[in-house]
């Protein structure tokens, strides 16, 4: 018997970490394709820090409860699902809603969780590993032999990238802010680590393709970031973004993307449509889900706290020391 209301951790007003408070809300219906899941993680992302803020509205139509990916075991079947039954541990991507003991998502939305991996550090998969897929892979169209330029090396999206990267037999230059953050990305298999105050990663980049460029920048920073990114790539390099941290304007010449034939684009995962997602997850499992399942790609866990605790994973969050992700566990 479920219980008819869910504990969850709710934005009481836009504003700092201690603006998020424990409260109930109904408990959710899993619709038509949907299934109803019994939370046992919620991956923090920077996303849920900005919407915190209010500076990342959630979409129409969906929960303004913060948290966009989960682990969990689905708990109940909306009509007309054909992929899971209750018990099944999964990891989903969700629009919203998943601070909370209970959601409901599109099961095409879901991945299993391998047997050999804790639940709750799945997690940690689903918003990074989908990003990282539909910008480098898709998007930027990253192959193996190939070399990225990927910053935030240390980042949620960054330690996923740097594994997904090797995985695909392509070489991978980060950048970060500290030595440390520079050991974690080689423990990971990054090719070359750019503390970013101390040394020019175009330079860099110079050095580890022979004087060739970067075949595709993956880019969270913005601002002035993007004309040296331009620099550093190839004749036919690609840039991706996926935020603007340093700002969201940049002065290019055009020129440079002309000699060079350059690619610029980008793109927001939220916002994409339910089959847009389902197929995202499609094609993330045919192509990488087996690299999780023999833990050749990893979930970096650098902190959990109980959810009731999610003051203090956002005050982490946002003071930036962190490597890989913040969990939000649900005893
Ligand atoms: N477009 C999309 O679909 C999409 C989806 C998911 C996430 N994102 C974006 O991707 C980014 C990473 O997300 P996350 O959840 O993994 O967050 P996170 O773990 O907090 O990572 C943020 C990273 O940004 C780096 N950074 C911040 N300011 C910088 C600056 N001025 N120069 C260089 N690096 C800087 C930090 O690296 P250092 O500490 O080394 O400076 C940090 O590693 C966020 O900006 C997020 O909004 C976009």
């Amino acid at each position: 018997m479920l219980p008819s209301e869910i504990s969850a951790l709710l934005i009481d007003t836009y504003g700092p970490p201690e603006n998020l408070k424990i409260g109930k809300r109904p408990m959710p219906v899993a619709g038509e394709g949907e299934v109803l899941v019994k939370v046992a993680a919620a991956g923090v992302n920077r996303a849920d820090v900005m919407q915190r803020q209010g500076k990342y509205p959630p979409p129409a139509g969906a929960s303004d409860i913060p948290g966009m990916e989960i682990s969990g075991i689905v708990a109940a079947l909306g009509p007309n699902v054909s992929q899971w039954k209750t018990g099944d541990k999964i990891c989903a991507l969700l629009n919203g809603g998943g601070y909370a003991d209970y959601v409901a998502v599109p099961e095409g939305h879901c991945l299993p969780v391998p047997d050999n991996m804790k639940l709750q550090d799945a997690a940690a998969l689903p918003e990074a590993m989908i990003t990282v897929y539909a910008n480098l892979f898709e998007s930027g169209a990253l192959k193996s032999g190939e070399t990225a330029l990927i910053h935030g090396g240390s980042s949620g999206i960054g330690t996923m990238a740097i594994q997904m990267v090797k995985a695909r037999g392509a070489s991978v230059i980060v950048t970060v802010r500290t030595h440390e953050k520079r050991e974690a990305c080689y423990a990971l298999g990054a090719d070359f680590a750019v503390v970013y105050d101390e040394e020019d990663f175009v330079d860099t980049c110079r050095r580890a393709t022979a004087g060739r460029g970067v075949d595709v920048v993956l880019d969270m920073v913005g601002g002035d970031y993007v004309v040296k990114n331009l620099t550093a790539l190839c004749v036919g390099g690609r840039h991706v973004s996926i935020a603007s941290q340093k700002g969201a304007k940049a002065e290019i010449d055009i020129r440079m993307i002309m000699q060079k034939r350059l690619v610029l684009t980008g793109s927001t995962l939220r916002g994409r449509d339910r089959a847009e997602k389902a197929r995202l997850v499609t094609k993330l499992r045919e192509e990488f889900w087996p690299g999780v399942a023999t833990q050749k790609i990893k979930p970096v866990i650098y902190q959990r706290f109980p959810l009731k605790d999610g003051v203090q994973a956002h005050k982490m969050m946002e003071n930036g020391a962190h490597i890989g992700k913040i969990l939000l566990e649900i005893p």
